[in-house]
């Protein structure tokens, strides 16, 4: 159902003083040409009925040539900012930036951040960011995970699909996304409600099975067939079963480099308004599909760069993919159990 202008500007203005904008502090609104339009005059709104001082920063579209589709999170590497310093000095002078272009991960915007700017990105169609209006409870609920997963040093997946999937964590930081950006330095993104960490360099191992139903990101494809891989020492090893398979293999295969296959971030969804079933009633180029990485109780897993972290894999083709009914096992805790959020008591939505 469409959301009013009015409504937008009021849900920018509840996710800025969440993300603590006052009198004070300077807004840096982040666009290009791709931007919703709609979505960019509501930040400007809502920062200046907050008293702040509000500016824009635009900046050209970049397309890398090697990119397939508009999904802006298939592709990782340069991004407009890169060789751009004077851009990104100002975007360093802002105390918030609204993103409504996306970013990708970058060395830019890690700088940007390091200098304690916060950044929280906003791309999503306004329905979904409606629906998924961050509160304080959806924090609470993700930093409660937060405590399990950051001092975890094993993480299990069994599934009735048939994945038995292990690895040793510890190696890289646990990494939450609660909707707002309320701490220097804190990079966020409106709509989420989750978190996830990174296998220590060359400790996954196992079966994983995409079941019937799961979702593979960045196609926005509901699996209508399962496909195993197979993982060894940090990589995937093996994509078995029959058309959509032979699809993941040969996207995969496209890029022409070994490190597609590391396993990236790993973890589970947390956000109960977060729906399954919500892409199915979105085109492609709606958005980037945030329900899908922030359904309860999935446990969503990645594929390629690890950089964003201090790794050394740098590869541009980045698959997201979330998967029901698993269990998620920490250490000797079950955080979710087939597919539900059953500890810490305090994530339970
Ligand atoms: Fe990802």
């Amino acid at each position: 159902m469409p959301v009013s202008n009015s409504q937008l500007s009021q849900m920018f203005e509840h996710v800025l003083t969440l993300s603590k904008v006052t009198p004070n502090e300077s807004v840096a609104i982040l666009k290009s040409h791709y931007s919703d339009q709609r979505t960019v005059a509501a930040a400007f709104d809502a920062a200046q009925r907050l008293g702040a001082k509000v500016y824009g920063v635009e900046l050209p579209a970049f397309n890398a040539p090697k990119a397939m589709g508009n999904d802006l999170t298939a592709y990782c590497g340069d991004t407009p900012l890169t060789g751009n310093p004077a851009a990104q000095r100002a975007l360093e002078a802002a105390d918030l930036i609204i993103d409504t272009m996306m970013l990708l991960h970058s060395p830019e915007q890690e700088q940007i951040l390091k200098t304690g700017t916060r950044i929280l990105l906003a791309v999503e169609p306004p329905e979904v960011l409606a629906r998924m209006l961050p509160s304080l409870e959806d924090k609470a609920r993700v930093q409660a995970a937060e405590k399990v997963l950051q001092t975890a040093k094993t993480m299990h997946i069994p599934s009735a699909a048939g994945s038995d999937f292990r690895m040793d964590l510890g190696q890289y930081p646990t990494v939450t996304e609660y909707g707002f950006a309320d701490e220097p330095g804190r990079w966020d993104h409106w709509p989420s409600g989750f978190l996830f960490s990174w296998p220590n360099e060359g400790s996954a191992n196992g079966t994983l099975v995409i079941d019937k139903g799961d979702i593979l990101l960045p196609f926005k494809m509901y699996c209508r067939e399962s496909i195993t891989l197979e993982v060894e020492n940090g990589f995937i090893t093996g994509i078995k079963g029959g058309f959509e398979a032979e699809y993941l293999r040969d996207y995969m295969k496209y890029f022409d480099d070994p490190e597609v296959y590391g396993i990236s971030h790993v973890g589970w969804g947390l956000q109960p308004r977060a729906q399954w079933t919500a892409m199915g009633l979105h085109d492609k180029n709606d958005g980037m599909c945030m329900d899908a990485r922030a359904f309860d109780g999935n446990f969503l897993f990645s594929t390629g760069p690890n950089t964003e972290v201090g790794g050394t894999r740098k590869t541009p083709c980045h698959m997201d993919i979330p998967l029901r009914n698993c269990t998620v096992i920490v250490d000797e805790l079950t955080v979710v159990n087939e597919g539900k959020v059953v500890a810490p008591t305090d994530s339970i939505g």
